[in-house]
């Protein structure tokens, strides 16, 4: 019996050792991780940690001891390069190899580099690890501007986080419009105007032509439009790709992310995948989806531990999602793609508002800000299956009119 592999200890990989743990699995669970550090929470990389206002060890997801209680064979900077599914095996970077009957792939994602002329210039980062952010972190302390290229989550709470270290901040967004990707435009307009008035120098359907450099390191930027600005740093928050690479080379389904069925099996039975790096049936449309979260992270970790344990599971989780900017907490819940109707309750001007999604009468999805009893009320409604919903349903569901 070798028990369970799980390739990558973020928060994909440790929920899983924990999960199967919790579920009474007998089996050994072996989780390897490519970092030195233990297993840590990334949201407050780009926000709270990157301030100062919480230290290294806020961070930890679980204690040092953690691991050896629940025994968890925790492998920090464990590299994995190959995995055999002929004999069952994973291969580190150093030649050492871990048996498995069931292997774990949450391997998560890397963030895109910036493909323009200079993206090698010293003072060109991205924020992934902690160790990207310490990195940020250093540079800010003797740097003045920061180009952000990306209006996304990572840009803009980058950007919030330097305005509140008293940096000057650009913002760079090819898309004519803030978190495109999973906000609707009342909201990225919203966000738009927040920013400004927080002194960014925001710059909407711009793109980066080209990073200008001075003793090879960065001394400022070139827009698509032609603008120059000077800057001692450029962020990179264009997104993010998923690991796929040991998967791929495993010879498993790969389509944006590593292919899975709804129980997070992947093309081999053996295999589970789940995380940032899994594409998996959407159970709210049609086709695949990935998602990027904690939430999805956590959600998938329970049904991969029930599939390892033997009985049958089927993820069907509402996706949440959440970002902090400034003092406004950001909270989404469902997927508004293809909504075709929108109502939106409380008040703008006290930053307190929801924004509701409905496609063909029903309630898809949420966005709210500073109302975090609509973005629970949302979660459990919508989990309990997109409601039919009239405009004055929200009313009485929400109570949201009282304070509008
Ligand atoms: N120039 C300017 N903007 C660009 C460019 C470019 N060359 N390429 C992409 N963008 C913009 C996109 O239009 C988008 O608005 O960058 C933004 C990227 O936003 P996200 O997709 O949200 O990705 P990012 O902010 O990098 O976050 C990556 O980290 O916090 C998590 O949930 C988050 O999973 C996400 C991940």
């Amino acid at each position: 019996m070798n028990g369970t592999v799980i390739i990558g200890a973020g928060q994909a990989g440790v929920q899983t050792a924990v999960e199967l743990r919790a579920a009474g699995y007998g089996g050994s669970v072996t989780l390897l991780g490519a970092e030195l550090a233990l297993p840590y929470h990334r949201p407050p990389l780009s926000k709270a940690y990157l301030t100062g206002e919480k230290g290294a060890d806020a961070l930890l997801m679980r204690g040092p001891s953690f691991y050896s209680e629940q025994a968890i064979a925790l492998h920090q900077g464990a590299d994995v390069i190959a995995i055999d599914r002929a004999s069952k095996s994973v291969k580190t970077a150093v030649g050492r190899r871990f048996g498995y009957d069931h292997l774990v792939l949450a391997t998560g994602a890397s963030a895109r580099p910036l493909g323009c002329p200079g993206a090698d210039l010293d003072g060109v980062m991205v924020l992934r690890s902690r160790a990207d952010t310490e990195a940020l972190k250093l540079r800010l302390e003797a740097a003045a501007r920061l180009v952000v290229v990306g209006g996304g989550f990572i840009g803009l709470e980058v950007a919030a986080s330097a305005r509140k270290l008293g940096k000057q901040v650009t913002v760079i967004e090819m898309q004519d419009r803030l978190m495109a990707r999973a906000v609707g435009p009342d909201v990225s307009s919203f966000f738009a105007e927040v920013h400004r008035q927080n002194g960014v120098d925001l710059r909407l359907g711009d793109g980066i032509a080209a990073i200008a450099g001075r003793n090879g390191a960065v001394s400022g930027v070139r827009t698509s439009s032609g603008v120059e600005l000077a800057c001692d740093i450029v962020l990179a928050g264009i997104g993010v790709s998923p690991r796929t690479e040991l998967a791929e080379a495993a010879g498993l389904s790969i389509a944006n992310g590593i292919v899975v069925d709804s129980a997070q099996r992947t093309s081999d039975p053996q295999v589970f995948a789940l995380g940032d790096c899994a594409s998996f049936p959407n159970p709210y449309g049609d086709g695949m989806i990935r998602l990027e979260s904690v939430q999805n992270a956590v959600d998938q970790a329970k049904i991969v531990a029930t599939g390892i344990m033997g009985h049958q599971a089927r993820y069907q989780a509402v996706p949440w999602f959440w970002s902090d900017q400034y003092d406004l907490k950001l909270q989404m819940v469902g997927l508004s793609h293809g909504h075709d109707h929108v109502e939106e309750r409380g008040n703008r001007a006290d930053r307190r508002f929801s924004v509701f999604y409905v496609k063909a009468g029903r309630l898809i999805a949420i966005d709210s800000v500073n109302r975090p009893a609509d973005h629970m009320r949302g979660r459990k409604l919508l989990a309990a299956g997109a409601p039919p919903i009239t405009p004055d349903e929200i009313d009485t569901h929400f109570a949201a009119r009282r304070d509008t």
